[in-house]
């Protein structure tokens, strides 16, 4: 299999560009800056990517590489700090831009150079996103420009012979026009890649390591019921049939008819699946509680004991197996060390646990490469292209105590709104959206009579990394129709609000 190897230089859009290359099929790992070159060469990639990052080249401590990378023979394309590292490490000088000079942020016009093989089919001229306040003031022999925007002539830099390129701008970002294309460019090219990364590949891959690795051994998964855990316990359950056990604690706080389709897309598969009705047990904790944090932390240890309690019966396993994945993987170091995904309902079972060793087949797949996986292992799409749903689950989404009625309630208002926005073809408009149930009581007229009840609240929003977040337009008549049915269907509720706050200053769950 082809590989692209991404030298990480501390950038904020190094998970991007792994996601870009990716997306063109062809496979990439992101590792630090400080790889070792036995390892790069034992990596065996076709091309490298060196990332952008936060530091000055010219700074006597910024990252470096080991020069002999430069001479491995394969190409490099150097993004911002990668294109000024590849300019001094060969012989070129990088200076710290002047005001009026070269230093460069957001959106700028660039003119390209088509006869270099990284801009080829694209316009003469096209607008790029950059970010940077170096500039490289002289290019190392045998390079030539092949990009300049007005304030700076060395947007790009080539040396096509021996297969460098820089741009000092971000390809990988969507405010860069043509980015995609200049990825696909240095991957097709000037890598050469043929496009080989398939998700029906890897799938067939990792089955066969798994089964390598497992032998005749027992596997045990904590499945939640969310994607990752879902299309984990799918992938193993294909490797190992009936050597994978999985535990799905039902704590009473998942959505409507939630826990009986994880239990369908599981039912004709070769696993031991053990339910644990736990819901008794997590409402009677509950009882009485109402600070958010103090709910977080009960079902968090009352999940852990819940587990503990099964995994006793089962017994001594050979692996834990958890769905972490690639971001997970990234955020903690690039890949260097083994990563134990402190979900809040996982975090801490490896000490509670008796097992040899930790198996986590998705950790080297984004999210959206997980769900295609999913599809393509059989699992249904209403599971695979689940939105994210917090651990705790509807437990944070009633505000104040949380009782079995308040559960229902909210359960069957947030079933109309997602149902509703199915039908209006909004779901997909959405990064997610639900109702939660507040502890606003107030009065209202139903029929002739006059109601003391409850207030649903809708919170639908967009956002890329749900650090930040804004609320969705969604359109009236839809607001309408939930509102609603919403008031007509479920007992107990006479008012709908629809929240118009983004994240921050509000979070995107209500707590
Ligand atoms: P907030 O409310 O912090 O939510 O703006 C951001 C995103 O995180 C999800 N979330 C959780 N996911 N376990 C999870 O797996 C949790 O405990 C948890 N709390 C919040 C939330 O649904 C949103 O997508």
């Amino acid at each position: 299999m082809q590989k692209i190897l991404i030298l990480d230089f501390g950038g904020q859009y190094n998970r991007l560009i792994a996601r870009r290359v990716r997306e063109n099929r062809v496979y990439c790992e992101v590792h630090p800056w400080s790889m070792p070159l036995e390892e790069i060469r034992r990596f065996d990639p076709i091309g490298i990517i060196f990332t952008g990052g936060p530091r000055s080249v010219y700074d006597p401590t910024a990252p470096h590489v080991d020069a002999r990378v430069l001479e491995l023979g394969v190409p490099i394309l150097g993004i911002c700090y990668g294109c000024q590292l590849l300019a001094q490490e060969l012989g070129g000088q990088v200076s710290p831009a002047q005001t009026d000079t070269a230093r460069e942020y957001g959106k700028t016009m660039t003119r390209f150079d088509l006869s270099c093989r990284l801009f080829s089919g694209l316009p003469e001229e096209s607008i790029v996103w950059m970010s940077h306040g170096d500039y490289i003031a002289k290019l190392p022999e045998g390079f030539s420009l092949c990009a300049e925007s007005a304030a700076c002539p060395s947007v790009g830099i080539c040396d096509e012979e021996r297969g460098f390129y820089g741009v000092q701008f971000h390809p990988e970002v969507n405010h860069t026009e043509y980015g995609r294309d200049i990825l696909k460019n240095f991957l097709y090219l000037i890598c050469k890649a043929s496009g080989d990364w398939t998700m029906e590949d890897f799938r067939l891959r990792t089955v066969e390591e798994i089964r390598r690795k497992v032998g005749g051994g027992r596997v045990l998964l904590a499945l939640s019921g969310g994607v990752d855990s879902s299309v984990a316990a799918a992938l193993l359950s294909e490797a190992v049939g009936d050597q994978l056990i999985c535990v799905f604690v039902d704590h009473g706080l998942l959505r409507l008819n939630e826990a009986e389709e994880v239990m369908n897309a599981f039912s004709g598969r070769s696993l031991r699946l053990i339910r644990v009705d736990a819901q008794e047990r997590f409402l009677s904790w509950l009882s009485g509680i109402s600070d958010p944090e103090q709910k977080r932390k009960i079902i968090g240890e009352e999940f852990i004991r819940v587990f503990e309690e099964e995994s006793r019966k089962i017994g001594a396993v050979d692996f834990l197996a958890q769905g972490t994945i690639y971001p997970d993987v990234i955020e903690s170091g690039a890949g260097s060390a083994a990563v134990i995904k402190s979900h809040h309902n996982v975090g801490g079972l490896p000490d509670i646990v008796e097992f040899k060793e930790i198996l986590e087949p998705l950790r080297m797949l984004f999210k959206d490469e997980v769900r295609e996986l999913g599809l393509s292992l059989g699992l249904p799409e209403s599971l695979v292209m689940r939105q994210p749903f917090p651990g705790p689950g509807l437990a944070i989404r009633v505000i104040g105590e949380v009782t079995r009625e308040k559960l229902d309630t909210l359960r069957r208002a947030d079933a109309i709104f997602r149902e509703e926005m199915l039908r209006f073809g909004q779901s997909g408009s959405c990064s997610q959206y639900f109702a939660a149930l507040t502890n606003v009581r107030s009065v209202g007229v139903m029929g002739d009579a006059r109601s003391y009840d409850c207030a649903v609240a809708l919170r639908a929003v967009i956002t890329e990394d749900f650090m930040t977040a804004d609320w969705a337009r969604l359109p009236y008549e839809l607001l309408d129709k939930v509102s609603n049915r919403i008031v007509n269907e479920v007992p107990g509720v006479n008012r709908v609000f629809y929240d118009v706050t983004s994240k921050p200053p509000a979070t995107v769950e209500y707590e």
